[in-house]
């Protein structure tokens, strides 16, 4: 497995391959990787030749108010788990390759339709930060297809939106949460939860189950979101929001719309203590 710190042995390695016709695949991650990010990897290796995965903190998808400073990093055992996989290439730049004219300087990329609403309203700022680190990303490792999570549901669409508005050449595939045996969603982020957070955390995916199964029974949707954020509540949550959208522009469905059958995500964010979880389910015609 090669480690590349900057853009020039990068680019060098990615032009022998594309001159050996060797398609890439990239898997682009802030480190302290865990099963859900090696199962992108996995899916990666089944989609090209050579996988290239990034780690990268990025400071310009972090408000001033957010854990930049605190966020795990977990090099040395990031790089075994990915050698552990035969990983082609790790590339691990820092601040000064990524924006070297300084983050606020930086062009930058906004998807407007997908940025500004549920996860964007409460993080101003964020998707533009993912957007614009993804699309350096991509033009730096100039992959054939690029692999996301499904736990980070909006972020996968503005991707996608990205990708089609700006006629990206990568094509963008989604891989399944992986969770902990109690239903948890797999997160660097848990690490932060004391013991009983931890023990009130599986509440989250059990809760959005339950509101899942009260709509395929006809429940009202507003009633069964809020019945949902009560209950979150009630275990020592304080939520974000729990909310159930269609699939392509993640706008809101009506109970019509509902029974009619389109694709559903019920997504929800919530803070147990200091640290906030996210966490949807995809159900519904094309689930
Ligand atoms: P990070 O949180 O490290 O996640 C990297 C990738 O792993 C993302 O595509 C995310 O959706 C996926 N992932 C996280 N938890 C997962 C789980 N439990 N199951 C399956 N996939 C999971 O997301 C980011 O980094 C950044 O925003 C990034 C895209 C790298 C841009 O900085």
């Amino acid at each position: 497995m090669k480690t590349c710190l900057n853009i020039e042995q990068l680019r060098a390695q990615i032009q022998q391959w594309r001159a050996d016709g060797e398609r890439i695949a990239f898997v682009p991650t802030m480190g302290n990787l865990h099963e859900g990010h090696l199962s992108l990897v996995e899916i990666a290796q089944q989609k090209a030749a050579r996988v290239v995965v990034s780690i990268y903190v990025n400071p310009l998808q972090f408000s001033p108010d957010e854990d930049f400073a605190s966020y795990p990093r977990t090099l040395d055992d990031d790089l075994s788990k990915l050698e552990a996989m035969a990983v082609d290439l790790v590339f691990t730049p820092d601040d000064s390759m990524i924006y070297p004219e300084g983050e606020q300087q930086s062009t930058y990329v906004e998807v407007p339709q997908l940025s500004h609403i549920i996860e964007g309203e409460f993080r101003p700022g964020f998707f533009r930060g993912v957007a614009t680190v993804v699309l350096k990303l991509f033009n730096m490792v100039q992959p054939d297809v690029a692999v996301f999570g499904e736990k980070d549901f909006q972020q996968l669409l503005v991707i996608r939106q990205m990708v089609k508005d700006l006629n990206l050449p990568v094509e963008i595939i989604g891989g399944q949460t992986k969770r902990e045996a109690d239903g948890l969603a797999k997160s660097s982020r848990n690490n932060y939860l004391s013991a009983a957070e931890r023990e009130s955390s599986r509440i989250l995916s059990a809760s959005l189950q339950a509101c899942r199964h009260q709509i395929e029974q006809g429940v009202d949707v507003e009633q069964a979101e809020n019945s949902c954020i009560k209950n979150l509540e009630s275990h020592g949550f304080v939520v974000d929001y729990v909310t159930l959208r269609e699939t392509s522009r993640l706008q809101k469905v009506s109970n019509d719309e509902v029974r009619a059958g389109c694709a559903l995500v019920l997504l929800a964010a919530a803070k147990l203590g200091k640290t906030r979880l996210i966490d949807n389910i995809i159900f519904g015609s094309e689930a």
